[in-house]
Order: structure tokens, then sequence, then C-alpha cells
């Protein structure tokens, strides 16, 4: 028997104003993303905004259903979004933020994992690590790669039995 651990490295922030320019712009449209969600089942509203590599800004927030399962998480109708308008341009970097009871949450909120799974498929087709800024009012947390936020994930290569 071998014991081994996968470490997830976060980093950590009280304020916004600690991040870089563009890092803050991000958090900046993915706080206006959550403002258009539609969740009038959970009335908890996320955002998000997808940083590509030639600097376009695409933004998403979560669409809700009365039959619940059919509804989507903003991470994924953004890089889904972002996916469709530009196959060729990799992803470098997506906010995410949330809002509830009228105001953005203290802490960050994570991906959902069929979030992270999504997510890493991206990362898996351009080839790069996508950064995750998870932005509460009193906590930020970036996470380099998505494939840190998901250990022992499924990856392409074992549908050819490798
Ligand atoms: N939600 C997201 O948009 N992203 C996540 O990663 C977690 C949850 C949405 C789905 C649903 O509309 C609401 O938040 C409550 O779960």
């Amino acid at each position: 028997m071998k014991k081994s651990q996968i470490i997830t490295t976060v980093y950590e922030y009280n304020s916004v104003d600690e991040l870089s320019q563009s890092e803050q712009n991000l958090v900046k449209e993915a706080k206006e993303a959550a403002l258009r969600s539609y969740s009038p089942y959970s009335e908890f509203k996320v955002g998000a905004a997808v940083l590509l590599e030639n600097n376009e800004i695409i933004q998403g927030n979560n669409q809700e259903n009365s039959a619940y399962p059919s509804g989507l998480c903003a991470e994924r109708v953004a890089i889904f979004y972002a996916n469709s308008m530009f196959p060729n341009v990799p992803v470098k970097a997506i906010a995410i933020t949330s809002k509830t009871n009228g105001s953005f949450l203290d802490t960050p909120v994570p991906p959902c994992g069929s979030c992270r799974q999504v997510l890493l498929e991206t990362e898996d087709r351009y080839e790069q690590a996508i950064k995750l800024i998870l932005c509460g009012e009193k906590k930020i947390k970036i996470i380099e790669s998505c494939k840190e936020m998901l250990p022992l994930y499924f990856e392409k290569d074992m549908l050819d039995g490798k």
C-alpha cells in the first residue's frame, strides 16, 4: 500500500484592492453579470466573467428553470458561450461572485463539481491553465489551475484506454 497526498495551493486576499488591475476588472464584470442572473427559485445569483487570451471578456450567470435540473450554473453559461464564440482562443481566467438576500457573499463560492469538470475540459482543450478568482466581499481565493480544484479528474485520454 502506498499513501499519497494531493495538495491544492490557494492564494487568499482580504480585499479586491490587493488584486491586479486586470483581476479587479474581471471581478467587476462577474458582479455585473450576477445582477442579471435568472434565479427566481433559489434567489441565489451567481455571476461569472471569463477572460480570453485575446482579452475579450465573456460574462455569464445562472439560468434556472421550473424543472430544476434544466437550469445551468453561471460558470458553464460563461465558458460555453466563450468557447462557442471564440473556439480557437484559450481561456486565461474566470472570476466568480455570488449574491443572495440583496448582498454579495462575504465568503468566496467555489464552482460546483460539474462546472469544475467543464473548466477542466477547457484547460485540456487549449493546453493552458485557467486561473480561478473566487470572490467574496471579505475574502478572495485564487487558484492557479482548475486541475487543482478537481483532483483525480476524468480526462479524455481515458476514453482511449490510456
Ligand atoms: N450555481 C452556480 O451558478 N454555480 C455554482 O457553481 C453553484 C451553483 C447556481 C445554480 C443555481 O441556480 C443556484 O446557484 C443555487 O444552486
